[in-house]
């Protein structure tokens, strides 16, 4: 016999061992499914635990990543604040830039007060808005019209208001103590941070960009439209110190979705737009912040922006 055929042999054998094996093995697990081992149980109940863990898991996962989805509310629309404060510690973004004493923030936080714009001079704002914006606004779903230097959305990109109609009279678009209502508004806005943030009224200055916004669900047609970013006003405009929004018309009446949104660490906290009401914050990234979508109708404010550099106050407008 040759070294390859005992080798054969010897698998030919060791194949016929195996295949005994495996015959043997065979009937062995046969006996064991049809004695039904009380063994089978055990790894079938076992199974079915591991099955309902899992399952359980994967529902408490899902009730996790929603709770995380959740929004705790600031100000609801319902509701009526006197005033609400939330305070914050304050970001570093100040040190960046040039302070100015007795108005460079210190103290930081959120504010929200009902009332003191009253409904009568809301209703007065949205008229202002609405009138503006009739000349323009974007093909997209945010639109914004600025009094001071006539900047108004139009189609993909903006126009001057004030160019535009060149040769009509701006009394045939706004009522004549519209101004005057406007200008009124903005110095309450402006004792408010005064008082509540321990400002030298004289060194707080109005500054640019102030506008009307109005933001509905129509989809984006350029950047401008997308409001949806979470973003610090400190790092968009860096002259911004303090920023105050006045809403001008109702989450859940005139419009759905576009609540604000404060996205902090722990939690992202909304103030719900409600006519007349005043939303006021330092414009650092303490208060990182976006608009959720507006998901129907048509969502009316004011932003009135103020700095404490004086080479970047803005005149009150002239319209
Ligand atoms: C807050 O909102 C931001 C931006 O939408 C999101 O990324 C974050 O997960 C939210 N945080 C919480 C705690 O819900």
């Amino acid at each position: 016999m040759s070294t390859r055929q005992r080798k054969e042999n010897k698998k030919t054998k060791e194949n016929v061992v195996d295949d005994k094996d495996n015959n043997e093995s065979a009937k062995k697990s046969h006996l064991v499914r049809t004695k039904t081992d009380p063994g089978v149980y055990k790894k079938a109940v076992s199974r079915a635990l591991v099955r309902v863990l899992f399952i359980a898991a994967f529902l408490i996962g899902l009730m996790f990543i929603r709770s995380k989805e959740d929004f705790k509310i600031l100000a609801s629309q319902k509701e009526f604040y006197q005033k609400k404060t939330f305070q914050v510690s304050c970001s570093k973004d100040y040190d960046d830039f040039e302070k100015f004493p007795g108005c460079t923030p210190t103290r930081c936080g959120r504010l929200v007060i009902d009332g003191l714009i009253t409904e009568k001079e809301a209703r007065q704002l949205l008229q202002i808005a609405k009138n503006g914006l009739a000349l323009g606004g974007s093909n997209g779903g945010a639109s914004i019209l600025d009094l001071h230097s006539g900047a108004l959305s139009k189609g993909n990109s903006f126009i001057n208001l004030f160019k535009y109609l060149e040769n009509e009279n701006l009394d045939n678009i706004f009522e004549k103590d519209d101004v005057e209502v406007y200008k009124h508004v903005k110095n309450k806005i402006k004792a408010v941070i005064s008082r509540e943030f321990g400002v030298t009224k004289s060194r707080l200055h109005l500054t640019h960009p102030t506008f009307f916004s109005r933001m509905n669900n129509k989809p984006a047609q350029t950047v401008h439209d997308e409001y949806w970013h979470p973003h610090i006003d400190k790092v968009t405009y860096e002259t911004f110190d303090y920023t105050s929004l006045v809403y001008l018309t109702d989450y859940g009446k005139d419009f759905d979705g576009g609540r604000f949104v404060f996205v902090d660490k722990e939690a992202n906290w909304t103030v719900e737009p409600r006519v007349g009401r005043l939303s006021l914050f330092t414009s650092g990234s303490e208060n990182l912040h976006y608009v959720e979508k507006v998901s129907s109708g048509t969502r009316y404010a004011i932003t009135v922006s103020f700095t404490c550099n004086d080479k970047h106050a803005i005149e009150n407008p002239d319209f």
